[in-house]
């Protein structure tokens, strides 16, 4: 696969322009490690776009660059068609781990974007109470983190990351700590927030259900260095419920993402060639 033929045609200006982005880690006590390789992708404004591939694949090192808090070595990003390569702030990111601050009240913890975003702390009350009593959050405005459970941190954590005015949000396997029930709400819950706030979606999961369910678009990586091996529309009418499931359609899309993740662990790209 050449790199044009990763972008997705007939696109004007993506809301998300990966141009082309390798990253090797360098340190003085150790060889080099090339995490990404030569990754190009156009992300569409509003879209849901999932990237799997296997553990150390680089999906985080490819979050921190377009997050701006590392610099890749070489290629850019591109929002909206303006270069923000290596610049913080523009894109939301939220990690897997909630990193809620546990001095502050769950309220306070919602809405710290947009207090360092620069708004007033009690107008920023006021723009978040609202939407936790709507996204079922309302009880426990006054609570600290400690006293949630694992799904409901994460919930504060999600609105949060939303409440940022930024237009594009990085999700890094949010849900991989949750038992398998509270993961399958918290994906029903994203879809409604999602749809609810219009935000374009950079998703990584290990779960390819969890991918093939929330997804407009799913990108495979290969292994070290991660390159972009495959990517695909998930034609799955929208909104989306548990019965989809077990859809010819889905059942389908879940197998090409697993033979691709088993056919590229097997045979590992290398350097210089298409993945
Ligand atoms: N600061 C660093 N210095 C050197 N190597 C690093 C550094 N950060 C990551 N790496 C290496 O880069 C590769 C990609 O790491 P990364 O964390 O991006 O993978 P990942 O796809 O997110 O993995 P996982 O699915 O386990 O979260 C790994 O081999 C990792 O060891
Ligand atoms: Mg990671």
């Amino acid at each position: 696969m050449t790199v044009h033929a990763q972008i997705a045609p007939g696109l004007a200006t993506p809301k998300l322009r990966l141009e082309a982005l390798s990253h090797e880690f360098r340190s003085r006590n150790s060889a080099p490690v090339q995490a990404i390789s030569n990754i190009s992708l156009d992300v569409r404004p509003g879209s849901f776009v999932s990237l799997i591939g296997q553990s150390g694949c680089g999906k985080s090192t490819l979050f921190n660059i377009l997050a701006g808090l590392l610099t890749p070595s070489s290629g850019r990003v591109l929002l909206d068609g303006n270069d923000i390569t290596g610049r913080a702030g523009l894109v939301s990111y939220m990690l897997q781990k909630d990193l809620l601050l546990p001095w502050r009240t769950v309220l306070d913890n919602v809405i710290y974007g947009l207090e360092i975003q620069g708004m007033d702390r009690r107008e920023a009350r006021d723009v978040a109470e609202p939407l936790m009593d709507r996204y079922g959050l309302g009880k426990f405005k006054k609570h600290y983190p400690s006293s949630l459970s694992g799904g409901m941190r994460q919930r504060a954590a999600l609105l949060r990351t939303l409440l940022c005015n930024n237009d594009v949000i990085l999700l890094d396997e949010p849900f991989a700590a949750l038992d398998a029930q509270t993961r399958f709400r918290m994906q029903e819950w994203l879809l409604t927030l999602w749809q609810d706030f219009g935000r374009t979606v950079l998703f990584v999961t290990h779960d390819v259900d969890e991918a093939v369910f929330l997804s407009d678009e799913i990108c495979v990586l290969s292994p070290r260095p991660g390159r972009i091996a495959d990517r695909f529309d998930v034609p799955l009418a929208r909104p989306r419920n548990r019965e989809v499931v077990t859809s010819p359609d889905f059942v389908s899309i879940k197998q090409r993402c697993l033979d691709l993740l088993f056919a590229t662990e097997a045979a590992p790209a290398t350097e210089g060639t298409a993945a």
